[in-house]
């Protein structure tokens, strides 16, 4: 089966437009049929353009309840012929109905080397704890944040001197490598 991909973001979108780039440049055998956004200020959905990728922004504040805001996620990726979902940064808690619909269909990255570190803040959290090696992880999502099976991880050394800043940035290069990687590997499988 050919990978449809749906992405959903909330944050800068790197990762989204990474992945965009890497199906677009037949790096993994799939298409990303739609981005949807809850940040219209988003800077990779501007960029998206190039690509001539569909987009949309959804603003929760616009629908009566989650389950209005998600039906809709659902009838756009339906419409667009979606049949696997990357979160990419996307910040709103998804929940069970929807996640039930799509398990093992939905993956997520989330910047430390789960289990350690989970929810908001990762690498300060990281930082905080002095660890000496952080990274990322890509898990199915089921309906305990940052808690599904570990697909894959990456490895950064956290140096002496480093920041919360100088992290995100190390392991954000990382991220983008990992998520072409678990694609790649998905799209091989995916029934
Ligand atoms: C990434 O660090 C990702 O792991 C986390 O949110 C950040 C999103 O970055 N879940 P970007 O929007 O892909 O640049």
């Amino acid at each position: 089966m050919v990978l449809n991909i749906g992405i959903l973001i909330s944050q800068n979108g790197s990762n989204m437009l990474n992945i965009v780039k890497a199906c677009h440049e037949k790096k993994i055998n799939a298409n990303v049929k739609i981005v949807i956004s809850n940040n219209p200020y988003s800077k990779g959905l501007k960029k998206l353009k190039t690509f001539d990728t569909k987009s949309k922004i959804l603003l929760l504040k616009n629908f009566k309840n989650k389950k209005a805001y998600e039906d809709k996620i659902n009838e756009i990726f339906e419409q667009n012929y979606v049949n696997f979902i990357c979160l990419a940064g996307y910040m709103k808690v998804l929940e069970k109905d929807f996640l039930k619909k799509w398990r093992e269909k939905i993956i997520n990255i989330h910047p430390s080397l789960l289990p350690s570190f989970k929810g908001l803040q990762p690498q300060k959290q990281a930082i905080e704890k002095k660890v000496k090696f952080s990274g990322c992880t890509i898990h199915y999502v089921n309906d305990t944040i940052d808690d599904g099976e570990i697909i894959d991880q990456a490895i950064v050394k956290v140096s002496e001197k480093e920041t919360v800043e100088s992290l995100k940035k190390k392991i954000l290069i990382e991220e983008h490598k990992l998520y072409i990687t678990v694609l790649k590997k998905i799209s091989k499988v995916l029934k």
